[in-house]
C-alpha cells in the first residue's frame, strides 16, 4: 500500500532527467511535480512532457517550493556539490546523479552537510538496486563459488566524431571516461571485492584534455586482482566477469533495464538469468529506494549507503591522480 505520494522536483532537465522522469511516472507513489532549469522554455517543455505542475526558471525557487518532497539532481557532475548544498540548505532530501562529486573532499563535505542537517542524501547509482546485481551478490555471499579471485569490467561506446562542446568532452564540467562511465566497473570491484591496496592506471586523452579511455589494474591481498577498461572510442558494451575459485559470474546489460547474469559453476550446466521486465529494473528502483527510506525516516540507503559513495570517490581520486586526469582548479 502507498504510504505517501512524493512530489519530485527535477533540478536540471537534461538527457538523464528525461529518462528518470519517464520511469518515475510508472511509480504509484511518485509524481513529477516541479522542474527547475536555467532556461524557462526547456523547463516548460519538460513540464509538458511529464505533467509537472510547477515550472521554475532557476534552481533556487525549485528547492524553496514547500510542496517539493525530494529533489533529483541531474546537472553535470562538476555542479552536483553546489546543487546538493542548495537542496540541503533548504532541508530538501536529495537523490543526486553520479558521479556524486568531482573529488573525495567535495563528496565528504556533501555527506557531512547531509548528516549534520539530518536530511536524506543518496547517490543515484543504479547498479546495486538491479536484480542481476542483487543475485550476483547473493551467490557470492552464499559461498557456492568460493572466493572471488579476479574481476574484469568494461564500459565502452563509440559515438565519434565528438562535438567538443559536449558535457562529456568538457574538463571543467568533469567530462571524460572515468567519471562518466569508468566509475561503473570501479563500483563493481568495490561491491564484490572491496577496496584494493594498489592501483595502476593509464589514460588516453582527447584534444579537449578529457580522458577518452582509461585502463586500470587493481591488486588485492591474497592473490586477488582486477582490471577494468572504459572508453568513449571503443564500442565494447557493458560487462563484468567475476572469476571465483569454483566458477564464474558474467553480468551484462544493454541499458538500465535489460540485464542478464550467467552463472557457471564448475561441473554444472551454465545458467542464464535474464531480466527484461521494465517494472523490475531501471532507474525507478533507485527512486523507489529513496522514497522507501523517506517513508521509514532513514537518512541514507542500505543499498547505496554514504560509505559506498565515499569509497567510490576515494578510489576514483586515486585512479585520476595515477593517470594524470585533471579538472581545472578542482583537485
Ligand atoms: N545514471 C545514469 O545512467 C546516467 C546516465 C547519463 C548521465 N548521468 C549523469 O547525469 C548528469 C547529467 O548528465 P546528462 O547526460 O543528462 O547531461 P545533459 O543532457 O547535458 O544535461 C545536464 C543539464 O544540467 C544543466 N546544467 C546546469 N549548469 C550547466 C552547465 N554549466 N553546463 C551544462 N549543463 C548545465 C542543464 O539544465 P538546464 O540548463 O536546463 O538547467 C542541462 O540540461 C551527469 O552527472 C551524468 O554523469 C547518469
Amino acid at each position: 500500500m502507498v504510504k505517501k505520494v512524493y512530489n519530485w522536483g527535477i533540478l536540471a532537465p537534461g538527457n538523464i532527467a528525461r529518462k528518470f522522469a519517464t520511469e518515475l511516472q510508472t511509480l504509484a507513489n511518485a509524481r513529477v511535480y516541479a522542474v527547475g532549469s536555467r532556461n524557462v522554455e526547456r523547463a516548460e517543455g519538460f513540464a509538458k512532457m511529464f505533467g509537472a505542475e510547477r515550472v521554475y526558471d532557476n534552481y533556487e525557487d525549485l528547492v524553496a517550493d514547500p510542496e517539493v518532497d525530494i529533489i533529483y539532481i541531474a546537472s553535470p557532475h562538476a555542479l552536483h556539490a553546489e546543487h546538493a548544498f542548495l537542496c540541503l540548505d533548504h532541508q530538501k532530501p536529495v537523490l543526486c546523479e553520479k558521479a556524486l562529486g568531482i573529488n573525495q573532499a567535495e563528496v565528504e563535505r556533501m555527506v557531512k552537510s547531509a548528516r549534520e542537517k539530518g536530511v536524506f542524501f543518496m547517490e543515484a547509482f543504479f547498479t546495486p538496486h538491479q536484480p542481476s546485481y542483487k543475485e550476483a551478490k547473493r551467490i557470492i555471499e552464499s559461498g557456492v563459488l568460493g572466493k572471488v579471485k579476479y574481476i574484469q569490467g568494461w564500459f565502452g561506446f563509440n559515438k565519434s566524431p565528438y562535438d567538443n562542446s559536449l558535457r562529456l568532452m568538457n574538463p571543467a564540467l568533469g567530462g571524460g571516461a572515468v567519471l562518466d562511465i569508468g566509475l561503473y566497473p570501479v563500483f563493481d570491484l568495490l561491491y564484490f571485492l572491496g577496496e584494493p591496496n594498489q592501483i595502476i592506471a593509464k589514460a588516453d586523452f582527447a584534444e579537449t584534455g578529457v580522458d577518452e579511455s582509461i585502463s586500470i589494474r587493481f591488486d588485492y591481498p591474497e592473490e586477488r586482482s582486477a582490471s577494468i577498461y572504459a572508453s568513449f572510442v571503443a564500442a565494447s558494451g557493458v560487462g563484468t566477469d567475476i572469476l571465483c575459485e569454483y566458477g564464474t559470474l558474467r553480468l551484462r546489460r544493454s541499458n538500465a533495464i535489460n540485464q542478464s547474469l550467467e552463472v557457471e559453476k564448475q561441473g554444472s550446466e551454465m545458467k542464464r538469468l535474464i531480466w527484461e521486465d521494465p517494472a523490475l529494473a531501471g532507474l525507478k528502483l533507485e527512486a523507489s529506494e529513496a522514497m522507501r527510506c523517506l517513508d521509514e525516516n532513514k537518512l541514507q540507503s542500505d543499498i547505496m549507503p554514504h560509505s559506498l559513495s565515499l569509497s567510490l570517490i576515494k578510489t576514483l581520486d586515486i585512479i585520476r591522480h595515477k593517470a594524470g586526469i585533471i579538472y581545472p582548479g578542482r583537485d
